[in-house]
């Protein structure tokens, strides 16, 4: 079940809804047109509920039409909706992607608050180059969908409201003439099917590790359809001569998977290119639990472990998008590759251990001297195998890598590091494709001097460094040694944003579905 969006050409004030959104910039009391502050449909309003509306909303102070305010006003019978609800759009020359979707996803919040079942909106033009109507259609869409999220699987009445239930919340409509829908209508599903993607990743994050296994990330891989899924076992990963995998892998009773999912564009799609067709692999880290191993986390650290899978799950779900929009017209143009290495980092009688030497994928030698610093292990081996598998032209791997991420950067942003030079054009786009997906992403550096943390006394490389010094540059220095210099390749630490204690309206608080935005937007090159 899922918030359905419908256009709609009803006017807004006999629309059948139980809330009308009332979207207003800061200082929209104010009668001066001059000052771009008054709307239309806030004058039309007024006047239907006897010039009561912009009286309650003046004496209603915490309403001021700031980005992600909203209030809701019951209509008494004036109005076919019971409610409206005032959103803040923030400043009118901010006008932005960021505050349409933060702005309805906050309606759509007050909404649920209110236990409502449908609301409605009137589409307006956002009058600005960047956002044609279309994009405002898709962002619309995008908001709606991602503030109304919960997550209630696990919950006793589960049954009831089953995944991604979103409360009672079951119907957006947006109103606008008839002759705009077609314009509307692809904009309004490319931000479902975006959105949606987002959701699921939230989904498998939020759902705990128990059920969330490596087996069950490789199952919801198979289930996309129209993608090529190629799952690898325990014995494949060590014939293979994974040893960096195997090494984390090998400590837990759950089977590792190596999941591999592969689009090819149609001739069709691949024709409408105005560049040629790329090889874009992206490597999710799937640890589906990390305890630490024989390194054990102490209790407050290991708790929220279960979404050590982040990278995966948003690589997983980006796939599905991608497999989604295969045959419509807004198809991905680019050859995808995603490979996914899961499995949980357990402490036993089979665990790796600290000071263990063991040989990599691509013939390297790790001494592990912290069993905790499992990720850049898993992911040497994936980033060896995919560029073996596909030789991409781009490389981008999504990780919770480093605590040290968090401290740096906070829970709102990520972290985006790569090879000097050779990376910084696809590093750019990335920064660019983030910021337009409204996710925040900022650069590190990897310096040549960094290397010299990886020295082991033993080995070719130590798996980490000293602590609390630029940790997480020195785990992209870490991987890398497993990329080929020549290749363009950018490494995302999400640790902090993959799940969060704060409530933004379209990000709810806890897992967060951080990247499947980014890359979408990325491979779609989406304004
Ligand atoms: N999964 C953790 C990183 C992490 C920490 C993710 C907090 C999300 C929130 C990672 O495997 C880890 O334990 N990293 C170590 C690396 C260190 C031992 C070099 C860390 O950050 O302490
Ligand atoms: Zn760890
Ligand atoms: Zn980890």
């Amino acid at each position: 079940m899922t918030l359905a969006i419908q256009l709609s050409s009803q006017p807004a004030e006999s629309i059948a809804a139980e809330a009308l959104l009332l979207p207003l910039h800061e200082g929209f009391a104010t009668s001066d047109a001059s000052q771009g502050a008054s709307s239309p449909l806030l004058s039309k309003l007024d006047a239907l509920l006897g010039n009561a509306l912009i009286e309650h909303l003046k004496l209603h102070k915490p309403f001021k039409g700031k980005l992600g305010d909203a209030s809701a006003i019951p209509t008494y019978g004036k109005l076919q909706a019971p409610y409206i609800i005032a959103v803040g759009l923030g400043k009118k020359e901010d006008l932005n992607a960021k505050a349409l979707r933060r702005s309805v996803a906050a309606g759509i919040r007050a909404a649920m608050r209110l236990k409502l079942a449908s609301v409605a909106l009137a589409f307006e033009s956002a009058n600005s180059p960047e956002l044609d109507d279309a994009s405002s259609a898709r962002l619309l869409a995008e908001g709606a969908i991602l503030g109304a999220y919960q997550f209630d699987t696990l919950k006793g009445n589960a049954a009831k409201t089953g995944p991604n239930a979103y409360g009672g919340l079951k119907t957006l409509h947006i109103i606008a003439p008839e002759a705009q829908h077609a314009t509307l209508q692809p904009g309004i599903q490319l931000g479902e099917i975006i959105a949606q993607a987002t959701c699921t990743a939230r989904d498998w994050v939020f759902d705990s590790a128990n059920n969330v296994t490596p087996t069950y990330l490789a199952e919801q891989a198979l289930q996309i359809e129209g993608l090529q899924c190629t799952v690898l076992g325990p014995d494949e990963i060590q014939q293979l001569g994974m040893g960096a995998f195997w090494q984390v892998a090998k400590g837990s009773i759950e089977p590792p998977k190596l999941i591999h999912l592969s689009y090819k564009p149609s001739e069709k799609a691949a024709s409408g290119n105005s560049e040629p067709i790329k090889t874009i692999a992206i490597v999710g880290k799937g640890v589906t639990f990390d305890s630490g191993g024989l390194s054990l986390k102490p209790a407050g650290a290991m708790e929220l472990m279960k979404m050590d899978m982040a990278g995966a799950a948003a690589a997983i779900s980006t796939m599905g998008a991608i497999a989604r929009l295969a045959g419509t017209p807004q198809a991905v143009k680019h050859r995808v590759e995603a490979f996914i290495p899961a499995c949980e980092n357990m402490p036993s009688g089979h665990a790796g251990r600290p000071g263990d030497v063991i040989t990599a994928m691509n013939g390297k030698t790790i001494e592990i001297n912290n069993t905790d610093a499992e990720g850049r292990l898993i992911l040497a081996d994936a980033l060896t195998y995919a560029q073996k598998q596909c030789n991409p032209d781009e490389l981008i791997d999504l990780a919770t890598l480093t605590g040290a991420c968090v401290i740096a950067l906070g829970k709102e942003a990520a972290a985006i590091m790569g090879t000097p030079k050779v990376s910084q054009p696809l590093i750019d786009a990335l920064l660019a494709s983030a910021e337009r997906a409204g996710e925040y992403l900022w650069p590190l550096p990897i310096y040549d001097e960094y290397k010299d943390c990886l020295k082991s006394p033993v080995a070719d490389l130590i798996n980490s460094g000293a602590k609390g010094e630029a940790g997480s540059s020195k785990g992209g220095v870490f991987l890398q040694a497993f990329v080929d210099k020549s290749r363009a390749w950018a490494h995302l630490d999400i640790a902090g944003p993959a799940y969060t204690g704060k409530d933004w309206p379209e990000v709810p608080k806890g897992a967060t579905g951080y990247g499947v935005r980014t890359l979408l937007y990325y491979l779609l090159n989406l304004a």
